[in-house]
C-alpha cells in the first residue's frame, strides 16, 4: 500500500468517526495479502513489517459507482465483530434504494434478527405508523416503502444491549457506504446511538431534536427512538417526535 492510499484510508475512517485502528493477526497462509496492514483486533505476537504494494484488505472507499447490492456482498457472512457470532440474520436495511429520506436506527431486535428486516417489531410498527400517519395528515403521499430504513449495526446485540463503540466503528463503514450510495435529501436519526454514529456527539436527543444537524453535507433531523416512545411515561416525547417528523417530511417532499 502506498502512502497516498494509506492517507486516503485514514481520512475515510476519520470521516466515519473512527479513532482507533487495530492490526489483525496475520492468517497462517495468505500469500497475496501477507504483511499488509489490516483493521481488526490487535495481534498478540505479530511483527510489524513495512507495508508492501499488495492487494488491500480494506474495503473500497465508497466508490462512486457503489451500490447497495455491492455493499451487501461486501458485508457477506460478516464476522468482523462479536455480534456476528450470535445473530441469526444480518439486517442490512430495506426500502427504496433511491429514497430521498433515510431513517437510521440503532440495531436489530429479536424480530428483526428473525426476519432479516429492520424495524418490523413493535418499535417498527410504531415507526411505520409515524411515517405513514404523519405523511397522510400532512397531505404527503408517502408509504414506508418510499423511504429507506437501516441501522448503525447490522447484527442484533445480545439481550438488545446498546452496541459497543468498536461494534459501531466496524459496522459504521457499511452505514457510511449505504448513505453515500443513496445520497438522500435528508436523514432522520432515531435515538442516541444513531446520533453518536452520525454526528459523533454524546449530546442528548432531547437537546438535539427538532433542529437540523448535518452528516457531511446532508441535513439530519434527530428524534426519539420509537422504542422510547413506546414507554407509557413518554407520551410528551411522542408529540415532539411527530413534530420532528413533520419537519423532515415537509423539507424532503414539499
Ligand atoms: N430498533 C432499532 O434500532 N432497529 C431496528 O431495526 C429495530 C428496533
Amino acid at each position: 500500500m502506498t502512502d497516498d492510499i494509506l492517507r486516503q484510508y485514514l481520512s475515510f475512517y476519520r470521516d466515519l468517526g473512527v479513532k482507533n485502528l487495530y492490526r489483525a493477526a496475520a492468517p497462517a497462509v495468505q500469500e497475496e495479502i501477507a504483511e499488509s496492514p489490516q483493521v481488526g483486533p490487535p495481534a498478540q505476537n505479530s511483527v510489524v513489517s513495512p507495508p508492501k504494494p499488495v492487494r488491500s484488505p480494506l474495503p473500497e472507499l465508497h466508490p462512486s459507482d457503489d451500490t447497495l447490492v455491492q455493499i451487501g456482498q461486501d458485508i457477506g457472512d460478516c464476522k468482523r465483530c462479536r455480534l456476528g457470532e450470535g445473530r441469526k440474520k444480518i439486517v442490512f436495511g430495506s426500502g427504496n434504494e433511491q429514497a430521498r429520506l433515510v431513517f437510521v436506527g440503532e440495531g436489530p431486535g429479536a424480530d428483526e434478527d428473525e426476519q432479516g428486516l429492520p424495524f418490523v417489531g413493535r418499535a417498527g410498527q410504531l415507526l411505520t405508523q409515524m411515517i405513514e400517519g404523519t405523511a397522510h395528515k400532512e397531505g404527503i403521499p408517502l408509504s414506508r416503502a418510499d423511504v429507506y430504513i437501516c441501522n448503525v449495526v447490522k447484527c442484533r446485540p445480545p439481550e438488545n444491549r446498546t452496541p459497543l463503540p468498536d461494534e459501531m466503528e466496524i459496522c459504521g463503514q457499511f452505514l457510511y457506504r449505504q448513505l453515500m450510495a443513496i445520497r438522500p435529501k435528508a436523514i432522520c436519526a432515531l435515538g442516541s446511538t444513531a446520533v453518536k454514529a452520525l454526528l459523533g456527539t454524546k449530546e442528548g436527543v432531547t437537546r438535539l431534536r427538532g433542529h437540523w444537524q448535518k452528516w457531511r453535507d446532508i441535513p439530519v433531523m434527530v428524534t426519539y427512538h420509537p422504542s422510547y416512545l413506546l414507554r407509557p411515561y413518554n407520551q410528551n416525547a411522542k408529540k415532539e417526535a411527530w413534530e420532528d417528523l413533520k419537519k423532515v417530511l415537509h423539507y424532503v417532499y414539499d
